[in-house]
């Protein structure tokens, strides 16, 4: 007995990752649709060796389909997501649109799973690709030691930004080469061979959306105590998004409880050899499901503090992995029935 799955948002780069990490997973899946817009009706994806042709989100009846996993934008799972989920579809909606409403939990499966027992309007929202590597980093060492500041600077990759993010950087990196000039047009620089310290657009504060969304949803999934200041920054890189995080805590820090900590956890891997190439870099995290911690010390300036570097796969652990995982634990928590 299995699920009927609805994906959403199928063509896109966030989409196909999810449809590649369900057939995967081996996710229990009686049917499955590919939906995306009216432009991309009668296309094909991939879904595990089959092959599935895209139909139009705009016609489709989601009665009788238990999961909708959602990555059509922002604007559109607005639109969309409350009609799925009227029809007794589960949403899970990979978009920043519903992740602070307080009604809609905002879940990263290691860090609190039971968020999902308070579902009230069949929707759950799949946080910021920023924000779940952190915060599956930050769960054990605020179990060990109670985190209450965090300073983290993003090294993020163009996959964020989607497919067209990806085909920028790809055209100005082979425009320079050949003599083009740049087209911007995702980004609000030049992308190819430089970093941008704008991901979002401005908040009246002088912060981005993208830096906010990483304090907000740290205090909605982790702790409404935790202060986060951020600093998200678009660097040139596929995909892999990288971390600077700077930690401070309430009680004494003690690094080998810490190392201990983080190799014990689900879904963290530590490499951190101390010498030369001994860390992660996001061109070897993609495809792996893990966030990775490297670099992790002492931060000697404050009283109890802890400086690292995470890694993660933004597609996947940042977006697809993580929605995939909620449905899963949706399951194991007995919280989806399976249709009749
Ligand atoms: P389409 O390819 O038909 O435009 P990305 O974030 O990688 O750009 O992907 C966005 C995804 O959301 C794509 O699958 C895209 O489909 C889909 N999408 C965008 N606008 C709509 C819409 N109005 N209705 C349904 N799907 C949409």
């Amino acid at each position: 007995m299995g699920y009927r799955v609805a994906v959403v948002g199928a063509t896109g780069a966030v989409g196909r990752e999810i449809l590649k990490t369900l057939a995967e997973r081996e996710f229990p899946v009686d049917d499955i649709v590919a939906l995306a817009s009216p432009r991309s009706a009668g296309r094909e994806v991939s879904f595990g060796n089959r092959t599935l042709k895209v139909q139009n989100l705009e016609t489709f009846d989601f009665t009788g389909w238990d999961i909708g996993l959602f990555s059509p934008g922002g604007s559109v799972s607005a639109k969309y997501a409350p009609i799925a989920a009227k029809a007794g579809c589960v949403v899970i909606d990979n978009t920043s649109h519903f992740r602070m409403e307080p009604d809609v939990p905002l879940v990263v499966p290691e860090v609190n799973p039971n968020a999902l027992k308070s579902l009230k309007r069949n929707i759950i929202a799949n946080p910021n690709c920023s924000t779940i590597q952190m915060v599956v980093a930050l769960k054990p060492l605020h179990d060990l030691f109670t985190l209450k500041r965090v300073v983290v600077s993003t090294y993020q990759a163009v996959s964020g930004a989607g497919k067209d993010g990806m085909d920028e950087l790809f055209a100005q990196t082979r425009g320079t080469f050949v003599n083009d000039p740049p087209k911007v047009e995702q980004f609000q620089k030049q992308i190819a061979f430089n970093c941008i310290p704008q991901i979002d657009r401005f908040m009246d504060d002088g912060a981005t959306k993208e830096e906010w969304k990483m304090r907000v949803e740290t205090k909605k999934i982790l702790d409404p105590d935790v202060e986060v200041i951020a600093t998200c920054v678009r660097v040139p890189v596929f995909i892999g998004h990288s971390e600077s995080i700077v930690a401070e805590f309430a009680e004494p820090v003690d690094l080998a409880r810490a190392y201990e900590a983080l190799r014990e956890s689900e879904g963290i891997v530590v490499l951190d050899q101390r010498e030369d190439g001994g860390y992660v870099t996001p061109i070897e995290c993609v495809g792996e499901d893990a966030s990775y911690v490297s670099r992790l010390r002492i931060d000697p300036t404050v009283p109890n503090g802890l400086a690292f570097w995470c890694v993660s796969d933004n597609l996947r652990k940042g977006a697809a992995l993580n929605a995939v995982q909620i449905a899963e634990t949706m399951i194991a928590l007995d919280l989806l029935p399976v249709h009749a």
